[in-house]
């Protein structure tokens, strides 16, 4: 790196540094973060330095992130060369500032001092392995530990998307822990950290490597800004849903938004607005007359990163402060309450299946970027003149909409206290929303809306084309493995440990629907997909394919349904629910859901392909009609003389 760089980077450094320490500070001292303990106070310098170097973790996390995620989807050689240096020193920081945290932590948590006996050692141990907030912050640093060493080690351009994905990993352990790790509201309360901490980190890391490493006033310059604008609009709009959701759920009234936590909430939502106005700034005026005020964008740039930097620092700061006195602190829980962490919803009717919900921002926020996207293209293909199909827009964005309610609805509302629930849930995510999804050919319509880069930089369409083609996808998309992965997974999901993990344990729960929805993806794309494949199975390999995962759902179903114990006694058991089937009839009835409600879309994807067959059949005796035509129907004569010949010499042999 030399000298100018390095001189820009700590400017850079330096002014997010400044914003974050300074509103740390004052929103500490806003909100009595750093008042003495009345029990086990670890002292002012643990009290202190504990925010200050959460603080740095959060600055040196959100640049590793952006730095990759800029790296990987907008420059090019070049440009990911001069990034790397900036990737390998966040990353590094990343790992100092994990460390020093998990010993503050420990120190705060513990009320022990620091010594350098065994003891300690020890101590610490217990800490990272026995102790949730412990093991999570002990993730976190894992996550650095790996990363400080592979951004030094690859500058491939596949490892540098690699790694983005390490480091957005990373954050999920800091999502899972502080006020995230209460019981009550617990799912929505990771998601939306996570959907923050996500958004944050591409928003402002994104401009951090940007204004250190690649700022200019060259055309180039104005190439990489835009698609930095398009990353951080997107992740603005992350930032603030979740951000009010994250609020919403922490504050119990209104009254609330006076306590000193809802005074440093409505300080960061005042800073975010602040923020939206630099955006709407730059992408009204500033980028599309890049020549004429490249010099006063990038002075922007500036006020705005000491802003950013202040509103890590006021969220940090929040993650610190006591959170408003729940009102239901001292109600004994329910036993529902003590296993999921939220009372029993209603009695479920008929018309609960419509009217309960259990919103999951993360959920609802992919789902609304599904439909926004798929439409966006569809409409900018449209626009210039091309078409593109009706049904497959309609079929996507009901798959979508299948899926908003899958994650939101009664199926989410109930399904952890009714495996009956679970199981529909299931079975409409493995099965019906990929008959929508498949035909709605997203690959297609991605690799026409938007055009080939040409600058050695790669774009979403790239690294899609990428990754469909990769020998791992030839692997999993084979009909034969995306058939046995979809049978098998059924039974190994629900007849191994893996259901507790995913019905107790958010992490698990949310590993559940990505594997179900990519199982069912995978399987209904090789029959019945028209995106591109690397396979084309015949017809009837397609249909004794679906005869075998009919036959299969119905003896997984039928098992079920005559299983004569629970199987998550101390779970389904234990619910203390006084409404419905007991249950063991509950489990049955799941089973026969699986069986059921399984069979409808494999019913649709039969029909589906055998209507395709027929097409197919239909195309080629139109392809033979006109090579025949062209032929003058030649194949017709040739045929026709093959037969004279074989009578004739039939008649012979008599
Ligand atoms: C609508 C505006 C926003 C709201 C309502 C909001 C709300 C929140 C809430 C409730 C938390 C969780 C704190 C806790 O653990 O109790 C949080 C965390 C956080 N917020 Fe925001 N936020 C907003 C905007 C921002 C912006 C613009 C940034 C930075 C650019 C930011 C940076 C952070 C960070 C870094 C954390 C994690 C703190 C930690 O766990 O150490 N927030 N925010």
């Amino acid at each position: 790196m030399n000298q100018a760089t390095s001189q820009r980077v700590l400017r850079t450094a330096g002014l997010v540094l400044a914003g974050g320490l300074l509103s740390l500070v004052i929103a500490l001292l806003v909100s009595g973060a750093t008042e003495p303990l009345p029990l086990a106070d670890p002292g002012p310098i643990v009290r202190w330095s504990q925010p200050i170097a959460k603080l740095i973790l959060n600055l040196s996390m959100a640049t590793t992130v952006g730095t990759l995620v800029l790296s990987a989807f907008a420059g090019n050689e070049a440009e990911r060369a001069r990034l790397r240096p900036l990737a390998a020193g966040s990353a590094a920081l990343w790992l100092g500032a994990a460390a020093l945290y998990f010993v503050l932590t420990y120190l705060s948590a513990s009320g022990s001092e620091i010594s350098y006996g065994p003891l300690f050692s020890e101590g610490l141990w217990l800490f990272a392995t026995q102790i949730e907030l412990g093991s999570l912050l002990a993730w976190n640093l894992a996550f650095a530990f790996v990363l400080s060493l592979t951004t030094l080690a690859f500058s491939d351009h596949r490892i540098i998307a690699v790694n983005a994905a390490i480091a957005l990993a990373g954050l999920y352990p800091l999502a899972e822990s502080g006020h995230a790790s209460s019981d009550a509201g617990h799912a929505l309360a990771v998601n939306s950290l996570l959907m923050h901490l996500v958004g944050i980190s591409v928003w402002v890391g994104g401009l951090v490597a940007l204004f250190a490493m690649l700022a200019g006033s060259g055309e180039r310059n104005q190439v990489l800004v835009s698609r930095y604008s398009t990353l951080a609009l997107l992740a603005s709009v992350m930032v603030g849903v979740s951000g009010l959701t994250s609020g919403f759920i922490r504050l119990y009234s209104f009254a609330d938004l006076l306590s000193p936590y809802g005074q440093v909430l409505i300080a960061k939502v005042a800073l975010l607005v602040l923020l939206g106005f630099f955006g709407a700034r730059y992408r009204v005026s500033l980028i599309a007359n890049w020549s004429k005020s490249q010099a006063s964008f990038w002075k922007l740039v500036g006020l705005e990163l000491f802003i950013m930097g202040a509103a890590i620092g006021a969220g940090t700061a929040l993650a610190a402060t006591p959170l408003p006195e729940n009102p239901k602190e001292f109600v004994p829980p329910t036993p529902a309450e003590i296993l999921t962490g939220d009372p029993l919803p209603p009695e479920l009717t008929e018309l609960a299946w419509v009217t309960v919900w259990d919103v999951d921002i993360l959920w609802l926020f992919v789902c609304g970027l599904g439909i926004f996207l798929y439409l966006f293209g569809v409409a900018r293909l449209l626009r210039r003149g091309d078409s593109w199909p009706v049904g497959r827009t309609l079929s996507w964005v009901m798959g979508m909409l299948v899926l908003l309610y899958v994650t939101n609805g009664a199926t989410n509302a109930y399904q952890e206290y009714l495996f009956s629930v679970h199981m529909v849930g299931h079975m409409i995510l493995s099965m019906l929303v990929p008959v929508l999804l498949v035909p709605g050919a997203p690959v297609t319509l991605l690799s026409r809306v938007q055009t080939a880069r040409k600058d050695g930089s790669w774009g979403l369409r790239e690294w899609v084309l990428w990754a469909v083609h990769t020998p791992y996808a030839w692997f999993i998309s084979h009909p034969l493995f995306a058939g046995l992965n979809f049978a098998l997974s059924l039974v190994l999901f629900y007849y191994t440990p893996l259901f507790r993990w995913a019905t107790e344990e958010h992490l698990g729960h949310q590993w559940m629907l990505v594997h179900f929805l990519i199982t069912g993806y995978l399987f209904v794309q090789s029959l019945i997909g028209v995106d591109p494949q690397p396979h084309r199975p015949g017809y009837p390999v397609k249909l004794m394919l679906l005869i075998g995962t009919m036959a299969f759902h119905a003896f997984f179903g039928l098992g079920l349904m005559n299983e004569k114990s629970l199987l998550l006694a101390d779970w389904f058991g234990s619910m203390g629910r006084t409404w419905g089937d007991d249950p063991l009839t509950d489990q049955a009835l799941g089973g026969a859901f699986a069986w059921g409600v399984g069979e409808i879309p494999t019913i649709v994807i039969t029909m589906i392909v055998v209507w395709q067959w027929s097409r197919s059949d239909d195309r080629e005796r139109r392809r033979l009609d006109r090579a025949s035509d062209r032929s003058g129907n030649k194949d017709l004569s040739d045929y026709n003389e093959m037969l004279a010949k074989l009578n004739s010499s039939k008649e012979r042999g008599r």
